[in-house]
């Protein structure tokens, strides 16, 4: 049976005794399962994956999303988003900018994401060897458990809109993106969501708005909206609810994108490379 052992953080578990690279029969599929549930972000160490096995282990868990970034995929598979500030042969091998903003994955989607799966290859250093590029995770169940009752009764039937241009175009590090394309801007409609969604699996309530997407909540004049978002903003990402994810190579981690949020760290450049490959859950309409 899998080693399971807490962060010690609001969550996040690291989990020992499974290679990933062979079949897992369904009890211990279920463990992971149950685990990702309870902990919110999992993390198995040390793995040597082909993007074949990446891929089928994604899988277990349900249907894949095919990035709208066709750019930003894995050359020969679509079901690969490569997050990396590689340049080859004069091109980013990837997104060289993603997590710039506390975000959970497609929430700019009509249904978001259930999670992800990212696969560390390649971890900068610094000149000591300490890991850089690191990822911070959040809690969404710790963040709406802690917020004030007075502001969880002005927001708990209230839906946010989420625009994905607006964090695809925010303050880019890396310069400015090439501009959506029609057929891009035609999938990413500004859709709305609960600020507070019920997670699918452990029916536990999570804060559902984010920094990088969430812009406005309807039949709110705007000034008080961005008063109430900027506070829920500030909020999610208290340290408390927080877990910062040291890389190392091999590293194969899974968030839940319905009761967690993330950002990553920029704090190392090229020759510094990070090279990192996630595999995205299709989930269900928020509740
Ligand atoms: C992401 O936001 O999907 C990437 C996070 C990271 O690169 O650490």
């Amino acid at each position: 049976m899998p080693d399971i052992r807490p962060t010690g953080a609001a969550l996040g578990a690291e989990i020992r005794g499974i290679d990933l690279s062979q079949p897992l029969d369904d009890a211990t599929f279920r463990t992971i399962e149950d685990a990702l549930h309870e902990h919110e972000v999992i993390f198995f160490r040390g793995q040597k994956l082909t993007p074949e096995q990446h891929i089928a282990f994604s899988r277990r868990f349900g249907e894949l999303e095919l990035h709208l970034r066709k750019d930003c995929c894995k050359p020969g598979y679509p079901e690969i988003f490569v997050v990396s500030n590689v340049i080859e042969n004069g091109k980013p091998i990837g997104t060289q900018d993603a997590g710039l903003f506390w975000h959970s994955d497609l929430a700019y989607m009509a249904v978001p994401s259930r999670g992800s799966l990212f696969y560390a290859h390649e971890v900068p250093h610094d000149d000591s060897g300490k890991p850089l590029g690191d990822t911070l995770f959040a809690s969404m169940t710790a963040a709406w458990t802690a917020l004030p009752e007075e502001i969880k009764r002005k927001v708990a039937d209230r839906r946010a809109v989420t625009s994905y241009a607006k964090g695809y175009y925010r303050d880019r590090k890396s310069g400015p993106r090439p501009p959506l394309t029609e057929a891009q801007k035609a999938r990413t409609p500004d859709v709305e969501h609960p600020v507070m969604r019920t997670h699918p699996y452990t029916k536990k309530p999570c804060l559902f708005v984010n920094e990088g997407y969430t812009s406005h909540i309807p039949g709110l004049p705007r000034d008080e909206s961005d008063r109430i978002l900027e506070t829920l903003f500030e909020h999610a990402s208290r340290p408390e609810f927080v877990y910062r994810h040291q890389w190392q190579a091999g590293d194969f981690l899974i968030w839940d994108n319905a009761s967690t949020q993330h950002r990553a760290v920029f704090d190392y450049a090229l020759p510094q490379r990070r090279r990192m490959e996630r595999t995205t859950l299709t989930g269900t309409a928020p509740f």
